[in-house]
């Protein structure tokens, strides 16, 4: 008899931004039309792509080089470019990947299978399950606390690194998905310590830097990594409106300082030369987009679009005992948890709509989650998708919308149905 196909860990990938999008087209198939709220692509909001990038674009677009692969490390010039914006890193510390789930894959599988890294709970999935399936085991997580503005519990994250010597790094996602929380550098700093008592490494996510409501909320790790080796992930798919650019980088600090970390960086290295790089064009243009007089001011435009959606988020839903909202920091998307001892838990809403109830019901069923439950009930009654916070290992029940939509009437209006639909929960 043939062995088993399936990996320990299959059931753990799974993609519920994506998934619901499934139950979604089928009620879309009703003729029924769906506020699309899972997922970030501002192009599906109508957001314009200015036509300084399209020109560029364009531009690019006739010359032949684009068409070809590129180097492993990436475009020279790109990288140079790179490093040239910032004094304490040469090109030779920026490595490309062709999206940057790629280079996620990448630094976990290298990883010595036994080795763990900490992660905040909630957390981006993608992180989240290539841990999983890297070490085949559960997860180990420290808290992001919605009673402190979503900051890190550190006492618990000390203790889980002193009592767990497997762990070798932490990793912080700093602006954080899906919390939306901007950390401050005490914050940041008392990380720092931590990982410098303990010789960890530090990886932090930082593709969403750019995009802080306020400017000075921006710290990078490279400005408080002191000696400690670690690594910072950056792309530009998102601080442009150009998600399928699918093209990010990792810069890394103080390799020098420790063999160790020198050696897995040269592996992840080796890993990459099993196959080419194949973003050519987005990474053949960022010099000139970064550089040009607009990308300053486009981007700032932007921030204040999204930071003015927020604020009327909050003006429709910050007084509903039954949930908990708080505001973003940064960019494109909104978190609200449940205060889930005001919720009942058990309502089943009344949803006329029968023949639509095969397809939710399957997944309603499956899922022993409230946060999963309602998110499938308010697509089905109001047809907004959106994604539960239990999706991104959160053990707070919740769920994230975006902040993308373009027609302002719309998006009040989502926000209304969205408000009286968890007032039908309420205890
Ligand atoms: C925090 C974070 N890291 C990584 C990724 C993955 O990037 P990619 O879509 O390029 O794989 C995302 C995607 O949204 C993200 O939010």
């Amino acid at each position: 008899m043939r062995k088993n196909l399936l990996h320990i860990w299959h059931n753990e990938l799974s993609y519920e931004i994506r998934e619901i999008v499934s139950v979604a087209l089928k009620i879309q198939s009703f003729w029924k039309e769906i506020f699309w709220e899972n997922i970030w692509d501002p192009i599906a909001k109508w957001e314009k792509v200015p036509d300084w990038v399209k020109n560029i674009i364009s531009k690019a677009v006739k010359k032949d080089i684009v068409y070809g692969y590129c180097p492993t490390r990436w475009l020279d010039k790109t990288r140079e470019y790179i490093a040239s914006t910032n004094p304490k890193i040469t090109k030779d510390n920026i490595l490309f990947f062709n999206w940057l789930g790629d280079a996620i894959n990448k630094i976990y599988r290298n990883l010595a299978f036994d080795s763990r890294v900490i992660w905040p709970n909630p957390a981006y999935s993608t992180h989240s399950s290539a841990e999983a399936s890297h070490a085949w085991t559960s997860h180990i997580t420290y808290s992001l606390n919605p009673d402190d503005n979503w900051n890190p519990d550190l006492e618990e994250l000390e203790n889980k690194v002193k009592y767990n010597p497997n762990i070798v790094w932490i990793l912080v996602v700093n602006p954080d998905n899906p919390t939306w929380a901007v950390f401050s550098r005490e914050i940041l700093l008392s990380i720092v310590d931590i990982a410098k008592k303990y010789s960890l490494f530090l990886v932090f996510d930082e593709i969403y830097e750019k995009l802080t409501y306020e400017e000075k909320d921006r710290v990078l790790l490279i400005d408080i990594i002191w000696d400690i080796p670690g690594i910072s992930m950056k792309w530009i798919s998102k601080d442009l409106p150009w998600p399928w650019s699918r093209c990010g980088w990792i810069e890394v600090y103080n390799e020098d300082k420790d063999e160790n970390f020198k050696q897995y960086i040269s592996s992840i290295l080796s890993s990459k030369m099993l196959e080419v790089c194949s973003t050519t064009l987005p990474q053949y243009v960022l010099p000139e987009i970064y550089e040009n007089k607009n990308y300053k001011l486009s981007l700032k435009e932007r921030i204040l679009k999204y930071k003015t959606r927020a604020d009327i988020a909050e003006k429709i839903l910050l007084w509903i005992d039954e949930i908990k909202l708080i505001k973003p920091k940064w960019a494109f998307y909104l978190s609200i948890t449940f205060n889930m001892d005001m919720i009942n838990m058990y309502h089943i809403p009344n949803i006329k709509e029968y023949d639509i109830e095969k397809y939710v019901s399957e997944f309603l069923w499956k899922s022993t989650r409230f946060d999963k439950k309602f998110c499938y009930y308010l697509l089905w009654k109001t047809w907004i998708c959106t994604v539960p916070l239990s999706w991104f290992n959160s053990s707070f029940e919740g769920f994230r919308i975006t902040l993308l939509e373009e027609d302002e009437y719309k998006f009040k209006f989502i926000l209304e149905k969205i408000k009286e639909f968890i007032l039908e929960f309420k205890k």
